[in-house]
């Protein structure tokens, strides 16, 4: 009996004296605030305190991929542009917009007679209220091909690349049908507005940018009654696109996007930067396909037989070089994957 409380007493002390020393080695080699901020729930900040280099303790979000574009302390540029607490979609729990969103994205339109919450209460009794899917979980591993329309896809036979992540989005006119090779042929998202709108497969998420208020009011005529059938020019005025499906870009997010992102170049950001900026928010791995002029310094789709007809890179509404120039850090940072030929 004697003996045992001995023991104990020494298996005590050791152990003391070894966490002592574990912590002196890991303070040197800073290992201490990561295994620390790896057992904090997301969120939680780290206790004052500890060493500021490490700094996941800025927010020490992870998930299961082996890099996660989330998570803070790799990049300080990153850091100081991305906002993880940005909602990318409205949901029906939250349709009220702060006044600042309003007071820009209205200046964008002419006004329409409705206000904004009676547009939103409106819709979300058409299409139903997706599932906010935020933040990154260690359980999971979201990886996204966000997929632009250049021509610099033609002949890059990255098909089976872009198809083999979890999540693939197209945006505006795109189409895969004989491009297969070079595009793929799956698409989980596609991402449009009114003036660029298609008829989309079952159970793809349409996903759409609203330049403005008569936007939100096209999608909901266009999946019912279709009575819409112009904005400031003649649109679509009947989608095919599944109701349950539909996810609707939130207007605070487009400003944060033109405010953190494209630092306001241009009028407003183009659905390409949007589509990139909307998947560091929904996806924890983003690799970026068919951005950017082609080989020659031509701008124009990849389904154009004329490749000099790219007039909408001088149009001024976005400023392309910039958005390109935002694109190459990303990628520089490790944040992106950016895929040429
Ligand atoms: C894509 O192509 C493969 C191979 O041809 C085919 O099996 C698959 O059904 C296609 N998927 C879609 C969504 O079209
Ligand atoms: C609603 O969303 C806005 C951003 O769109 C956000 O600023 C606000 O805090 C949210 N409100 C609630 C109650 O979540």
């Amino acid at each position: 009996m004697h003996c045992k409380r001995k023991i104990c007493l020494c298996a005590l002390l050791c152990g003391i004296l070894f966490v002592m020393i574990a912590t002196q080695t890991m303070h040197r080699t800073n290992f201490l605030p990561i295994a620390m901020a790896a057992l904090l729930p997301v969120g939680v900040a780290m206790p004052a305190g500890t060493p500021s280099e490490v700094t996941v303790e800025l927010d020490g979000v992870s998930c299961g991929c082996e890099t996660c574009v989330a998570d803070l302390g790799q990049s300080e540029w990153f850091d100081q542009h991305y906002e993880p607490q940005q909602q990318p979609f409205l949901t029906a729990q939250n349709t009220s917009l702060p006044a600042l969103t309003l007071k820009w994205w209205m200046r964008l339109q002419r006004s329409t007679g409705e206000t904004v919450e009676e547009v939103l209460e409106k819709m979300f009794q058409v299409i139903s209220s997706p599932l906010p899917d935020w933040p990154p979980r260690q359980d999971r591993c979201r990886t996204c091909a966000v997929v632009g329309n250049s021509g610099n896809l033609l002949g890059s036979k990255f098909g089976p690349l872009i198809n083999s992540h979890t999540t693939v989005i197209r945006m505006n006119k795109a189409t895969t049908l004989g491009f297969e090779e070079d595009v793929g042929n799956r698409t989980t998202h596609h991402i449009l507005y009114p003036e660029s709108a298609v008829d989309l497969p079952p159970g793809v998420h349409l996903v759409l940018l609203p330049f403005k208020l008569r936007d939100i009011q096209w999608v909901v005529s266009a999946l019912t009654t279709g009575e819409i059938k112009s904005t400031y020019m003649r649109v679509k005025n009947l989608v095919k696109a599944d109701k349950d499906k539909v996810i609707v870009v939130n207007p605070t997010f487009f400003k944060y996007t033109h405010d953190k992102w494209t630092e306001h170049h241009g009028r407003y950001p183009s659905t390409g930067m949007l589509a990139l900026i909307f998947s560091l928010h929904i996806c924890d791995e983003v690799s970026v396909f068919g951005y950017g002029a082609d080989q020659k310094g031509n701008w124009h789709h990849y389904w154009e037989k004329n490749k000099l007809s790219g007039a909408f890179r001088k149009t001024g509404v976005h400023s392309a070089d910039f958005e390109m120039q935002v694109i190459k850090k990303l990628a520089a940072e490790g944040k992106i994957k950016l895929h040429t030929v």
